[in-house]
């Protein structure tokens, strides 16, 4: 038995400390799962490690994300030994190099992809309008650029699961009746001004949480059980007014701005 597989990317609005609400939270039964805004994946592995996973459709809309997970289910030893190489070190020279590299190769990608993630300015992902990834260096100590236990371990979860990365709408092709559908798109922003959705080059409106709440709506039509989680705002609770609310407490760890980390309210909506 190897360890219990956990997220490889530190990632925004990572669920790990909401996990046991969200488990505490889980329909009784389902046949397969749908996660359609990945990021980290943190509900999925703890689904897998608890032998909840039959099959599993996971997307994410960010390319470089799935190529990594891609790469990690089928070539996991490949990418391994590449992050061996000793150009992948915590340094800042050595940074902006590899941050600047145009690469095809996708288990390259998929090291880069890691080795940015985990010497990056506090784990971010943002990329600008051309699309290019430009957080700084991260100046951490000592950051684990490779877990080779946790990446074999990964690769094993992905086993069951069929990888994607297109619009969350998608899901209607596959979800089918007594599935499970867990959805945790970029949250609607607290304040105006705390708008933190760049994880894709494009943001995420106030029109594409109504266009998952549709979706949200056709999937219960069908009969699949539901769980989406956002923030604890105005808008999302009357939007979502006709399904069960509970309000939930997270300490975010990844913010831009360090004065807006603390505890915030957050809730999960389900159909059933
Ligand atoms: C809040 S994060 C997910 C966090 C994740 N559940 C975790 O535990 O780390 C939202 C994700 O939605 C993705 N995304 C943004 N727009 C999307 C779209 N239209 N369809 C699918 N995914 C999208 C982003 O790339 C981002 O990874």
């Amino acid at each position: 038995m190897g360890i219990e597989p956990k997220p490889f990317v530190k990632w925004a609005g990572g669920k790990r400390q909401l996990l046991d609400k969200l488990v505490s939270n889980l329909p009784e039964n389902f046949n397969n799962y749908h996660e359609f805004f990945l990021g980290g994946g943190a509900l999925y592995f703890k689904l897998y490690s608890l032998g909840l996973i039959k099959k599993a459709y996971l997307n994410d809309a960010n390319e470089e994300l799935i190529n990594s997970y891609r790469v990690i289910q089928k070539n996991v030893y490949e990418l391994i030994e590449e992050l061996k190489k000793p150009h992948y070190i915590n340094d800042a020279i050595a940074y902006y190099k590899i941050r600047g590299l145009i690469i095809e190769d996708k288990v390259l990608r998929a090291a880069r992809f890691i080795y940015l993630n985990k010497t990056a300015y506090n784990g971010l992902y943002r990329v600008n309008k051309q699309g290019k990834f430009n957080v700084p260096f991260g100046k951490y100590k000592n950051p684990k650029i490779l877990d080779e236990d946790n990446l074999i371990a990964v690769s094993e979860a992905l086993k069951p699961a069929v990888l994607m990365a297109v619009d969350f709408s998608e899901v209607l092709k596959y979800a089918k009746k007594d599935d499970f559908a867990y959805f945790d798109p970029p949250y609607y922003p607290l304040t105006a001004t705390a708008n933190f959705t760049s994880y894709t080059s494009n943001d995420f409106s106030p029109k594409d949480q109504e266009r998952l709440k549709e979706t949200v709506d056709l999937l219960t039509v069908i009969g699949v059980k539901v769980m989406v989680s956002n923030s604890y705002t105005d808008f999302i609770t009357q939007l979502y007014k006709n399904y069960k609310q509970v309000e939930v407490f997270a300490k975010r760890a990844i913010s831009c701005k360090a004065e807006s980390r603390g505890k915030v309210a957050e809730v999960v909506l389900m159909n059933w």
